[in-house]
C-alpha cells in the first residue's frame, strides 16, 4: 500500500513490474512513510484516505478514522429515510463527514446538516462533501449550540466520543494518533450522550428519531439516558460482530 501510494500505481502494476528500478526520490519517500508506520502511525493517516460505505474519504490527524461498524448507523438512518419525500437530518460530531456525506448521497431528498466542535475536522468534512458531490450544510460548535436558532430535525444521528478517560486503550495502537476530543469526553464516556439526549427534544420534530453509536458495554446506559429524555421504543442494534453498537428511539 505504501509503494502504491509513493509510485501512484495500482497493486497490479507493482506485481507486474517487480524488477523495475526505483528512483532515489521514491525510495526516500517510501522510507519516510515506512518509519512513520513502524512508529505505529495508522495507515489511513499515512495514505490520507480511508474507505467508508464504498467511498474514499480524505482523512487527516484532525479527524477520527471512520470505522466499519459506523456503517450500521448510516444503514439504519438510510432505512428510516427511505420512502420519505423530504427529511431534515442532523449528524452531530461529523469528523471526516463520513456519516453525513454517506446519508446525503444515499438519500438525495434529505437535507443534511452536520456539526463539529473542531474547525479543523469541519474543513476535512467540507472537503469530502465537495469531492464526493454531497449536499451537506456544516456548522461549528458545541453539540446543538452549533445550530441556527430554532432549527429542528426529523432524524438525529451521532457517533460521539465515548471512551472513558481512564480506558488504557487510549494509550495503545491507532488511538494514540487520533484526536483526543474525537475519542473521549474526558470523563466516564457517557458525557456526550447526556448532552445529546437532553438536547434532543428541543431539536426533533414530534415522531422524530435519534440514533447514536456507542461502546461495546454502553447500550444499557445509553438506552437509559434516551428513555429519561422522553424517547419511546428505545432499542439497540448489533454490529456485524454481534456487539450492541447503536441505540435509538422515537420522540
Ligand atoms: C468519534 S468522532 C466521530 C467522527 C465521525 N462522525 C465518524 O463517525 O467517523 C467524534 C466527533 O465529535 C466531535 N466532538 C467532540 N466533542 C464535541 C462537541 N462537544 N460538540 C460537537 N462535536 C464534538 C469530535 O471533534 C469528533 O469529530
Amino acid at each position: 500500500m505504501l509503494w502504491q501510494h509513493v509510485l501512484r500505481v495500482p497493486r497490479s502494476w507493482l506485481i507486474a513490474h517487480d524488477d523495475e528500478p526505483i528512483a532515489p526520490e521514491h525510495l526516500r519517500a517510501y522510507r519516510q512513510l515506512e518509519a512513520r508506520r513502524l512508529a505505529g502511525e495508522p495507515m489511513a493517516y499515512l495514505l490520507a484516505t480511508r474507505e467508508f460505505m464504498g467511498r474514499d474519504f480524505h482523512v487527516s490527524p484532525a479527524v477520527l478514522i471512520p470505522r466499519p461498524e459506523t456503517e450500521l448507523l448510516v444503514e439504519t438512518a438510510v432505512e428510516l429515510l427511505q420512502g420519505r419525500a423530504v427529511a431534515d437530518v442532523l449528524d452531530l460530531g461529523t469528523g471526516s463527514g463520513a456519516i453525513a456525506v454517506s446519508i446525503a448521497l444515499a438519500c438525495p431528498q434529505a437535507r443534511v446538516v452536520a456539526t463539529d466542535l473542531s474547525p479543523e475536522a469541519l474543513a476535512v468534512a467540507r472537503g469530502n462533501a465537495q469531492a464526493l458531490g454531497a449536499r451537506v450544510e456544516f456548522h461549528q460548535g458545541y453539540w446543538y449550540q452549533a445550530l441556527p436558532l430554532g432549527k429542528v430535525f426529523d432524524l438525529i444521528v451521532s457517533n460521539p466520543p465515548y471512551i472513558p478517560m481512564d480506558d488504557p486503550h487510549l494509550t495503545q495502537g491507532d488511538l494514540r494518533f487520533e484526536p483526543e476530543m474525537a475519542l473521549s469526553d474526558g470523563h466516564d464516556g457517557l458525557g456526550a450522550y447526556r448532552d445529546i439526549a437532553a438536547g434532543a427534544p428541543a431539536h426533533l420534530r414530534s415522531g422524530g428519531n435519534l440514533y447514536v453509536e456507542h461502546g461495546w458495554n454502553q447500550a444499557v446506559a445509553v438506552c437509559g439516558l434516551l428513555a429519561q429524555a422522553g424517547f419511546r421504543a428505545v432499542h439497540s442494534l448489533p454490529d456485524l460482530a454481534g456487539i450492541l453498537r447503536i441505540s435509538g428511539g422515537r420522540l
